[in-house]
C-alpha cells in the first residue's frame, strides 16, 4: 500500500524513454540525415542558422534532451551507451539542493542494474532501506520489503537527491557521443508542425539554436515548455515541508517512516549517515508561511505532538533553527497537444510522491 512512486520515479521515466525511443527515434534517423543535409545547405545560402561546421550549433545530433534531472540524465546515458548522439542541455549543472527524489524503492534500484547505472548509489552516502515502519494512534508495526529472492545488494537507497543527479549527470557525461551543456532552453524550435529543435542561451548567455530530428523534454515540474505541449493545467493539492534532523535516531533503522497522522502523513527516512529527512504533507493551496512564524507554530502545535517519541527533541530543534522548505505537490494532467516527432507523446503525470498508492511518476511531457 505504501507508495510505488519512488519506484515509478526513476522507472516509469525510464520505462517511458525506452519505449518512447523504440518507437521514435529509429524511424527518425533517416530524417536526420535531411535536416542535417537542410543546415549544410542553409550555413552555404548564410542564413546562419545552422552552423555546424563552425562549432557554433551542433547538427550533428540524433537528441536533444532539455534537463539532466533523473529523467533527463537517465536517458542520455542509456541513448549515449547504445551509440545515439545526445546533446544535453541543463539549466544548471551544479549539484541540485532538492527536497524532492530522495528515496528509491528496491524496484528502483533493479532498474538502475538493468540500466548499468546502479553506481550512482555508490560513494554518496546512501543508505539501505528494507521496508517501512507504520504509525497510527499510538501503534506501529513494520512492514518488510519481500527480497528473499534478490542478491544482497538489492534494497532501496535513500540519499541526497543531488548527490545522485550528479553522479547520473558524470556517468552520462562521460560517454564520447554524449554532450552535457549548460544553457536554458527557452523555447522549441517548430517548422511546418515538427519539432525541429530548440532555441536556448548557454552559459554565456549566447542565444543559440540546436537541431535534431528528436527533441526530449524532461525539463521536470516547473517546466515552462510543457505549456506549449499540452494541457498547461497543473493542480497543487498541497504542499510538502521539509526538514532535515540531526542527531537522532529514527525507531527502526533502515526503514522508511510513514505517520499516518491528522490531518495528513508526515514521513522520515535517512538520508545520509547523520541526517533524516522529515517531509510534512501539508493540504491546501496555502501553507502557513514560514517567514511570520506561521509554519513554525503549526509545526509544533500540529504535527510535533504526533511524531515518534525518539524524534520529537531533533524535530523542535530543526523547526526552532528554521531551517525549513516547501515543495508543492503537483498533479499533472497526460493531455498532450498531437505534434509530430515532438516530446509530448509521453505524458507528465505527478510531481509528487504518493503515500497511499501506487503511482508511477512518469518524467518525460
Ligand atoms: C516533496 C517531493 C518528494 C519526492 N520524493 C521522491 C522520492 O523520494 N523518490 C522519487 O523517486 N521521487 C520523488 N519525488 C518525485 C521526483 O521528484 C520526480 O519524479 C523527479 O524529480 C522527476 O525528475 P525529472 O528529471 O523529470 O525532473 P527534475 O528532477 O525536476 O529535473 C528537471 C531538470 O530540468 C532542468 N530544466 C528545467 N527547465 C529547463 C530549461 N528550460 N532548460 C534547461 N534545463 C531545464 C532543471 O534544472 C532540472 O535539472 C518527490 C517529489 C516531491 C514533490
Ligand atoms: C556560448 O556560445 C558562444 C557562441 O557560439 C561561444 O563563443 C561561447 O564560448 C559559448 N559559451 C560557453 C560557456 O560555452
Ligand atoms: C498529492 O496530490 C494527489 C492528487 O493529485 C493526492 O492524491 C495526494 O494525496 C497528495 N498528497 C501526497 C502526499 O501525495
Amino acid at each position: 500500500m505504501v507508495d510505488q512512486y519512488i519506484l515509478g520515479g526513476v522507472l516509469a521515466s525510464v520505462m517511458g524513454f525506452v519505449l518512447f525511443y523504440n518507437l521514435f527515434l529509429k524511424k527518425n534517423r533517416s530524417a536526420s540525415t535531411e535536416i542535417r543535409d537542410e543546415c549544410v545547405k542553409s550555413t552555404a545560402t548564410g542564413n546562419g542558422e545552422c552552423r555546424s561546421k563552425d562549432g557554433d550549433v551542433d547538427v550533428d545530433v540524433d537528441v536533444i534532451i532539455v534537463g539532466a534531472g533523473v529523467a533527463g540524465a537517465a536517458l542520455a546515458h542509456t541513448l549515449g551507451k547504445d551509440g545515439r548522439r545526445v546533446h544535453v542541455i541543463e539549466r544548471d549543472l551544479t549539484e541540485p539542493d532538492r527536497i524532492v527524489g530522495e528515496l528509491l524503492q528496491p524496484g528502483g534500484y533493479l532498474k538502475l542494474v538493468e540500466l548499468g547505472l546502479e553506481d550512482c548509489v555508490e560513494e554518496i552516502d546512501a543508505q539501505r532501506v528494507y521496508g517501512y515502519a507504520l504509525f497510527k494512534d499510538g501503534k506501529n508495526t513494520k512492514l518488510s520489503y519481500p527480497l528473499e529472492k534478490f542478491h544482497s545488494d538489492v534494497s532501496g537507497r535513500s540519499f541526497h537527491n543531488g548527490r545522485f543527479i550528479q553522479r547520473m549527470r558524470e556517468k552520462a557525461a562521460n560517454l564520447p557521443n554524449v554532450r552535457l551543456e549548460q544553457g536554458t532552453v527557452t523555447s522549441l524550435r517548430e517548422e511546418k508542425g515538427t519539432i525541429i529543435g530548440v532555441q536556448y542561451k548557454n552559459k554565456s548567455g549566447e542565444e543559440l539554436t540546436a537541431y535534431a530530428p528528436l527533441t526530449i523534454v524532461c525539463d521536470g515540474c516547473f517546466s515552462n515548455l510543457r505549456r506549449s505541449l499540452c494541457n498547461p493545467k497543473v493542480e497543487v493539492p498541497s504542499c510538502f515541508v521539509g526538514l532535515i534532523l540531526e542527531n537522532c535516531q529514527l525507531p527502526y533503522a533502515n526503514h522508511g517512516h510513514v505517520i499516518l497522522a491528522d490531518p495528513s502523513p508526515i514521513l522520515f527516512y535517512q538520508i545520509s549517515s547523520t541526517e533524516i529527512r522529515c517531509l510534512v504533507d501539508v493540504p491546501g493551496q496555502k501553507v502557513p508561511s514560514i517567514s511570520n512564524g506561521e509554519m513554525a507554530k503549526y509545526l509544533k502545535t500540529v504535527v510535533a505532538p504526533q511524531i515518534p517519541t525518539e524524534l520529537y527533541d531533533a524535530f523542535i530543534a530543526t523547526v526552532d533553527k528554521g531551517n525549513m522548505r516547501t515543495m508543492p505537490n503537483r498533479s499533472m494532467p497526460a493531455a498532450p497537444y498531437p505534434t509530430p516527432w515532438g516530446p509530448s507523446n509521453g505524458g507528465c503525470i505527478q510531481h509528487a510522491p504518493s503515500l497511499d498508492r501506487g503511482r508511477n511518476d512518469c518524467s518525460i511531457v
